[in-house]
């Protein structure tokens, strides 16, 4: 469903096109991110009701959700405001609920969500906590300060670290930092293309800088992620 309003209501114009959305999917089914997947579903079987509503708040095509749903059997409700993201979500046929929506005018009832997740995407204080119920959750993930710094090594001169800064906010309270940190290698040229294209880099990267990566087979890299959850009090 395409529950966009305003100019770009089609979604044709706005969010990652077709080939970016399957070239996520690819890379993220290779398992690489394992450890950030693992840690979700963990965290929501142990701290959710089967019948929870729970939501994915900026779904990219699926992977976290797909996974919650498989592992957890947790109905998830996914939204994003690519259109080719959501389309691949919904050929997952899952059982879960995937919509077209901007996150700054979610299309979801107030207080209705137990528990959402929002990785890698922009942050909206005044839509996330109004769709919580009272004393219900969002997890936010953000890059930690050494994610993929290999590679930013490779391509940069002066590559610097994240600032790993948790998100600003009033009405939600921090209650824990969780970080995830492991080396992995990518294996094939391909896996190094496709994670540099999932990343804001590859739009800031100068031409000269991207052949850097031409010729490289492989790479260890460090995935850092720093998981803010928060509740609604
Ligand atoms: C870096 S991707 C992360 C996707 C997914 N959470 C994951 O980790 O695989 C960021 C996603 O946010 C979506 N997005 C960006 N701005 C948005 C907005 N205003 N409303 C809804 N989705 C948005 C993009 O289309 C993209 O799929």
């Amino acid at each position: 469903m395409n529950l966009l309003t305003g100019n770009h209501k089609d979604g044709s114009l706005i969010g990652d096109n077709k080939e970016m959305a399957k070239s996520r999917k690819a890379f993220l089914e290779k398992g690489y991110f394992n450890p950030l997947k693992n840690f979700l579903v963990t965290y929501i079987n142990e701290n959710t009701d089967e019948d929870a509503v729970v939501a994915d708040i900026c779904s990219g095509e699926g992977y976290y959700s797909h996974s919650v749903r498989e592992e957890t059997g947790r109905q998830v409700c996914g939204f994003d405001i690519s259109k080719e993201m959501v389309k691949l979500s919904a050929k997952r046929k899952n059982g879960n609920i995937y919509f077209v929506a901007n996150l700054s005018k979610i299309p979801l009832e107030t207080e209705s969500v137990d528990l959402a997740f929002h990785l890698f995407a922009p942050f909206q204080e005044k839509e996330f906590s109004r769709i919580l119920k009272e004393n219900g959750t969002i997890i936010t993930v953000v890059s930690g300060e050494n994610h993929l710094f290999e590679l930013k090594e490779l391509l940069y001169d002066t590559p610097y670290k994240n600032d790993e800064k948790p998100p600003e906010t009033e009405n939600l309270q921090i209650k824990e930092k969780i970080k995830i940190s492991e080396k992995v290698l990518l294996r094939s040229a391909e896996d190094i293309d496709a994670l540099f294209r999932m990343t804001p880099y590859y739009y800031h990267t100068r031409p000269e800088d991207k052949m850097k990566l031409q010729g490289v087979e492989s790479l260890e890299v460090t995935l850092d992620f720093a998981v803010y959850v928060m509740k609604k009090p």
